[in-house]
C-alpha cells in the first residue's frame, strides 16, 4: 500500500500529542504513576510507528506487500493498547489488556523482522 508511510507517520503524531498530554498531566499533578504507560505509548506509538513509516518510505517494495498491511494493523493495535494496558496494570486495575497487547506488540515486531530480512535488497541497494 503506497500510503503506508503516511498512515504510520500521521498516526504517530497523534500518539505523540496524547502522550505529551499525559506527560504534562503527570508533571502538573506531580503524580508519576503513569510514567510507564506514557513511556510505552510514546515509544511504540510515536517513535516505533514513525520509524516504520520511514522504513516503508525507504523501501517501497516492502510497502507494496500484503504482509506490510498486516504489520500496520498489528503495530497500530499494539501501540494503541500497550500504553492503556500498562496504565491499568500499574494502577492495580488488571493485567489482561497489557498481556494481550504485549503479544500483539511482539508479533508485530517478529513480522517486521521478517519483512526487513525478506526485502533486504531494498535496504542494501543504493
Ligand atoms: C510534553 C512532553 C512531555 C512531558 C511533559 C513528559 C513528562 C514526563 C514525566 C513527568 C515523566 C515521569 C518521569 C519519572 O517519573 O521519572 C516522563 C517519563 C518518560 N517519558 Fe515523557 N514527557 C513528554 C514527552 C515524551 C516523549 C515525546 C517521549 C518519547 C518519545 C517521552 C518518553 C518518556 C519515557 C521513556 C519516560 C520514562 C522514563 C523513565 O523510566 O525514567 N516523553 N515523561
Ligand atoms: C512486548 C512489549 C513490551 C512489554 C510487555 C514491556 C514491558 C515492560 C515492563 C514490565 C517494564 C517495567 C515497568 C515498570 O517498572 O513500571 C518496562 C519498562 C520500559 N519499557 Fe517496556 N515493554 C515492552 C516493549 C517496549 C518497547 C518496544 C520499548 C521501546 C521502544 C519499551 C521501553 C521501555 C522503557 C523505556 C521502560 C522504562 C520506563 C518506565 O517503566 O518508566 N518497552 N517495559
Amino acid at each position: 500500500m503506497r500510503s503506508l508511510p503516511y498512515w504510520f507517520i500521521g498516526l504517530s503524531t497523534l500518539f505523540a500529542i496524547v502522550g505529551m498530554g499525559v506527560g504534562i498531566y503527570m508533571a502538573a499533578s506531580q503524580d508519576h504513576i503513569l510514567a510507564s504507560a506514557h513511556a510505552h505509548n510514546n515509544l511504540l506509538g510515536f517513535v516505533a510507528m514513525a520509524l516504520y513509516g520511514l522504513y516503508y518510505k525507504a523501501v517501497p517494495i516492502a510497502a507494496r506487500t500484503r504482509l506490510a498491511v498486516v504489520h500496520f494493523w498489528l503495530a497500530f493495535a499494539g501501540a494503541l493498547t500497550l500504553g492503556p494496558g500498562v496504565g491499568l496494570a500499574v494502577t492495580g486495575r488488571g493485567e489482561t489488556l497489557a498481556s494481550l497487547s504485549s503479544i500483539i506488540v511482539l508479533l508485530s515486531m517478529v513480522l517486521f523482522a521478517y519483512i526487513v530480512f525478506a526485502n533486504r535488497q531494498g535496504l542494501k541497494a543504493e
